[in-house]
């Protein structure tokens, strides 16, 4: 990961941004012969500005995962909640899934840099891949125009007790039309007394967590150098059985 320019809108109108390039690479074996594969993703961030301009560590993570995995994802239909800068969603589209970014209806501006995320890394808007107004715990019609999904993304949503409910319904709506589904998310621990233990019992969900410790160590990574001291877990999400 790398911070590659910036600009500073010293005439006062825009905040600083920088582009952070995200590079995913593996070490693979075609007959005999070691091979590596790289997907580079650029990533324009807004600084000083509020929590969607900004890549959370949780969002690495949840790629390296997506990389890491990239034989599941051609064709699939993948949505993802509260893109932000939606480095998942977007390395998901470039490994051939059919994404549609989502983004709280009410934050028009947040909207318009999922879509110049997307336009960064040459995603055709419409054509490559979709943007969407989606708040969680609002079943408005744009939800229903979602169409199939496979996969359910969600990098960091879950970073306000009082919105955990309003994730888990609308990903349990999600879930009722399509039943093999799963939400794969990334979750901070920013306290121990959170918990979504017994909204998953409420909801009809279960969950399993993925290893991330083991995630790009083919190519020498160590997960823990693009999280920091955080405390980031990787969670599966499917209907209970
Ligand atoms: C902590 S940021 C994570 C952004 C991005 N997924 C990442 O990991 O870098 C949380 C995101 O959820 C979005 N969000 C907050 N409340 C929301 C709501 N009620 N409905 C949909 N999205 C929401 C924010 O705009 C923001 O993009």
């Amino acid at each position: 990961m790398s911070l590659m320019s910036g600009h500073d809108g010293s005439d006062g109108s825009a905040p600083i941004e920088q582009l952070r390039k995200f590079v995913f690479s593996s070490k693979i074996n075609v007959s005999g012969e070691n091979r590596e594969e790289k997907l580079e993703v650029v990533i324009p961030e807004l600084l000083q500005a509020t929590y969607s301009f900004y890549t959370w560590p949780s969002a690495p993570v949840l790629a390296w995962f997506l990389w890491e995995n990239r034989q599941e994802l051609p064709g699939k239909y993948v949505v993802e909640l509260g893109s932000g800068t939606a480095l998942p969603g977007i390395v998901a589209a470039k490994l051939g899934a059919r994404v549609t970014l989502s983004e709280s209806a009410t934050l028009p501006k947040s909207l318009a840099h999922t879509k110049r995320c997307c336009q960064q890394n040459k995603l055709v808007i419409n054509q490559d891949i979709r943007v969407i107004g989606l708040t969680w715990g609002l079943f408005l019609s744009n939800l229903e125009s979602i169409g199939p999904v496979d996969i359910i993304l969600g990098s960091d949503c879950f970073f306000e007790p009082a919105n955990f409910e309003d994730i888990l319904v609308t990903v349990a709506y999600l879930l009722e039309s399509n039943i093999d589904a799963k939400f794969l998310c990334t979750y901070q621990e920013r306290s121990s007394d959170w918990s979504i233990e017994h909204l998953l019992s409420k909801w009809g969900l279960q969950c399993v967590v993925h290893d991330i410790n083991n995630l790009g160590v083919s190519v020498g990574l160590n997960i823990h150098d693009l999280i920091g001291d955080h405390s980031i877990h990787l969670l599966e999400i499917t209907r209970k059985s």
